[in-house]
């Protein structure tokens, strides 16, 4: 097999050249990090899980029309995607108060907000990913208007469609994060949905229980993040080995120690 040329690594991801031009491979790792990589670990599996979730909930994205730069997965940790000029922005979606929004503005964890926010945060690691209006985007000339024209309609047409999705599975979708990019076609370019959607940059919590079913598992040492992620993908139908419909309430605890029977 020949060696594949690496272009990037990221926390939870590593880019490899594409088998035709224009293609990138997504690697998914193990790896988790927090507060900007100070807090550093692994959840087993994973990658494995984030693959196909993405993968699943890309698809479904293109079937209500978002263009995004998947192709198809290649394997249990690798899927194929169209090279893109990522854009500098975090777009932050937010419909229910939680992380750093509570922080910031003193809102208590779990308020319902008035109506959905879109928040734009500049993705620099040395900076700390800062908070920014859409007024430095411009400013600085990361995106012009129509991109972000584009890029807003796009959360919030993607937010409508995740919050029913997993409302159908007993989950609300209290956050997420996203990042867009640029392809071109001779001088005309446009921005379709890049990275991954995977309970890494989600916040999905339980409808009955309020349990947590994402990295803040990790971030917050709560544990069980790796059955967390696994009930995730096994409610959207994406884990076959289950016994048990969608809808169940999910008690973390429980289920841990179910599986913990089952596997040992
Ligand atoms: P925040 O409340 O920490 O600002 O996070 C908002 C959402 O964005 C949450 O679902 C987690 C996700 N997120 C990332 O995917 N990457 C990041 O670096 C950060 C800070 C948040």
């Amino acid at each position: 097999m020949t060696r594949r040329r690496q272009i990037y690594e990221g926390k939870a991801k590593i880019l490899y050249e594409g088998p035709e031009p224009g293609t990138i491979i997504q690697y998914f790792k193990d790896d988790a990090t927090a507060f900007n990589a100070q807090k550093k670990g692994t959840i087993n599996g994973k990658g494995v899980i984030n693959n196909r979730i993405s993968e699943y909930v890309f698809t479904r994205l293109s079937h209500i029309g978002i263009p995004t730069h998947f192709i198809r997965r290649l394997n249990m940790r690798e899927q194929l995607v169209r090279q893109a000029e990522i854009i500098p922005i975090e777009v932050v979606v937010r419909n229910v108060a939680a992380g750093s929004i509570c922080k910031r503005l003193g809102i208590e964890e779990g308020e319902q907000l008035p109506h959905t926010l879109i928040e734009y945060y500049y993705k620099d690691d040395a900076l700390g990913d800062p908070l920014i209006a859409e007024e430095h985007i411009a400013c600085f000339g990361w995106a012009n208007n129509e991109e972000m024209q584009d890029i807003s309609s796009m959360a919030i047409r993607i937010n409508d469609f995740m919050v029913g999705m997993f409302a159908a599975i007993n989950i609300r979708l209290v956050d997420f994060k996203l990042e867009f990019g640029r392809v071109f076609d001779g001088d005309y370019s446009r921005v379709i949905l890049a990275d991954e959607i995977s309970p890494d940059g989600c916040r999905l919590w339980d409808m009955e229980t309020n349990e947590k079913m994402d990295k803040d598992r990790f971030r917050q040492d709560l544990g069980g993040e790796e059955d967390a992620y696994n009930e995730v993908a096994r409610r959207l139908g994406i884990l076959q080995n289950d016994d048990s419909g969608p809808g169940e309430v999910f008690d973390l605890s429980a289920h841990r120690t179910k599986l913990r029977g089952k596997t040992k």
